[in-house]
């Protein structure tokens, strides 16, 4: 079990907070996983009481928590609920706040989560430092979370780091990435380090693309002021998707320490041939919604939801062609892909293998045979599925595609949430899970030259109609007239 702390959410009253953090930390107590001791403050801009804001929690979990509130841990959990009005860009908020965490029975040690956009990270931080809630010199903790995008490109993303590292040490900082937490994403590592079967084939010699999609049927709702400034590379792709390249590419690491693991994270990264800026349109695709149709209704266009600017250009979709430049991977495309208000919602990384070098069975009347694919699937299931080529049974020389498919999770297998796991590894200081900066830095750089020609192209983005895939013009960016992207986990007909 972990140390007692005080755990700070800024942002409390937010979206984040409400509908992920606090049932998080609801199911982590029903578990008994939260330290005895631990105390939850919350901070907003409304106005409170304690028990009118208990209240306000206990909505968020009955509206988001995966089972009803159980009376005896709801008891236990709004035990440690406490809320502090403030707005963070006055000083004397941080006042008030050293006041109530230097009070008798408030834990020493500290996590302080950022639930804000990250245009606010760098002057929360810097209050925090400058109230000196941040030092370690007391010999008690102190620990930062904050979400991603970490920068808005890669300058801003080294302002922001150099501000902060002036009251944080890299330790004390971790940087949140919700697929780190996914049971799926640390499924990558299992498969791929506790077994031997995929090994010998990992490599270029055997795998000739590799797709990571996360497609979703949703909008941007009302979240339009924070997607206005990021667009889909920098919400899904340069964070999320990365990630999971990385995890797929990585060499074995020394070991599963922290550091080890994102070494081999950073390697991958650092490996991947820079876009040039002339190559931006043959490596790059961006598109964005148009009205449509979604779960049988019609649905707005991007630039008719509440808040959009209506010339906007911000992308709703957006799909990258990478290559790793390493002795595994030189030549191999690693695309990447992501939308919203699309046909299906979709989270899966698919690999497709070579062809056989001689081709036998031609007389079988098949110019040429699927590949084989294998594909580890988020959402619509959680499972993993490996294609092969099989003789059709009866006298006739035909073959057929068959399945072997295992699913990661079976219905009797209780489901954890993302933050659950992440959330307690910041209470054990375990920050494996964390991105460490120059993995940011790094992903930065990747997606840098596409952003920059992206920002100076404000005339023409390519469109969807809500409800449908992408529009056929991405086909620009697949290497073989033969590549097409993977929409279904069943092969297409
Ligand atoms: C968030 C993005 O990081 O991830 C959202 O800001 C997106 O725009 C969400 O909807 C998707 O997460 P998941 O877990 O549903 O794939």
């Amino acid at each position: 079990m972990s140390d007692d702390c005080s755990l700070v959410i800024f942002g409390a009253t937010g979206n984040l907070a409400q509908r992920k953090l606090f049932p998080a930390l609801y199911h982590l107590d029903a578990s008994g996983l939260l330290p005895a001791g631990l105390k939850i403050l919350g901070n907003g801009r409304s106005e409170h009481s304690r028990e009118s804001w208990q209240q306000h929690v206990r909505g968020a979990l009955e509206a988001h928590a995966r089972d009803p509130l159980v009376p005896e841990t709801w008891q236990r959990f709004a035990s440690r609920l406490y809320y502090l009005r403030g707005d963070l860009s006055a000083p004397d908020t941080y006042h008030q706040l050293g006041q109530t965490l230097h009070g008798s029975d408030w834990p020493d040690n500290r996590v302080f989560y950022v639930a804000l956009p990250p245009a606010r990270y760098g002057s929360i931080i810097e209050s925090l430092g400058e109230a000196e809630l941040l030092n370690e010199n007391d010999g008690h903790w102190r620990r930062v979370v904050i979400e991603k995008p970490f920068g808005a490109d890669l300058e801003s993303a080294r302002s922001l780091q150099s501000k902060l590292s002036r009251y944080l040490n890299e330790h004390q900082t971790y940087r949140i990435d919700h697929y780190m937490g996914k049971a799926m994403v640390q499924n990558i590592l299992v498969s791929r380090f506790a077994n031997l079967l995929f090994e010998p084939l990992w490599n270029r010699t055997h795998i000739e693309q590799v797709q990571i999609t996360r497609t979703e049927t949703l909008g941007v709702g009302s979240r339009a002021s924070f997607y206005e400034h990021t667009g889909a590379l920098r919400d899904m792709l340069q964070s999320h998707l990365m990630q999971l390249m990385s995890l797929i590419a990585m060499e074995p690491p020394v070991s599963m320490h922290s550091d080890d693991l994102r070494d081999e994270k950073v390697k991958v990264l650092k490996s991947i041939r820079p876009i040039h800026p002339s190559a931006v349109n043959a490596c790059a695709f961006r598109a964005q919604y148009t009205t449509g149709r979604n779960g049988g209704e019609t649905v707005p266009g991007y630039l008719e939801e509440p808040g959009v600017d209506p010339h906007s250009v911000t992308e709703t979709y957006a799909a990258l062609k990478l290559y790793v430049d390493n002795w595994r991977w030189r030549d191999v495309p690693f695309y990447l892909r992501t939308g919203k208000r699309m046909a299906e919602a979709l989270s899966t990384i698919a690999i497709s293998f070579r062809q056989p070098p001689k081709h036998f069975f031609r007389r079988a009347h098949i110019e040429r045979p699927p590949p084989n694919w294998m594909i580890m699937s988020m959402s619509p299931e959680e499972s993993l599925r490996i294609e092969i080529t099989v003789k059709r049974p009866g006298m006739t020389m035909s073959t057929r595609q068959i399945s072997l498919d295992a699913p990661f999770r079976c219905e009797y297998h209780a489901q954890t949430g993302a933050y659950e796991g992440l959330l307690l590894d910041v209470l054990e200081g375990d920050n494996s899970l964390f991105l460490r900066y120059d993995e940011v830095e790094w992903a930065w750089r990747v997606v840098d030259p596409v952003l920059h020609a992206w920002a100076t192209e404000r005339d023409y983005i390519a469109s969807y109609p809500a409800g449908n895939w992408e529009p056929a013009e991405v086909g620009r960016i697949f290497d073989r007239p033969h590549h097409h992207w993977r929409n279904h986990l069943d092969p297409e007909s």
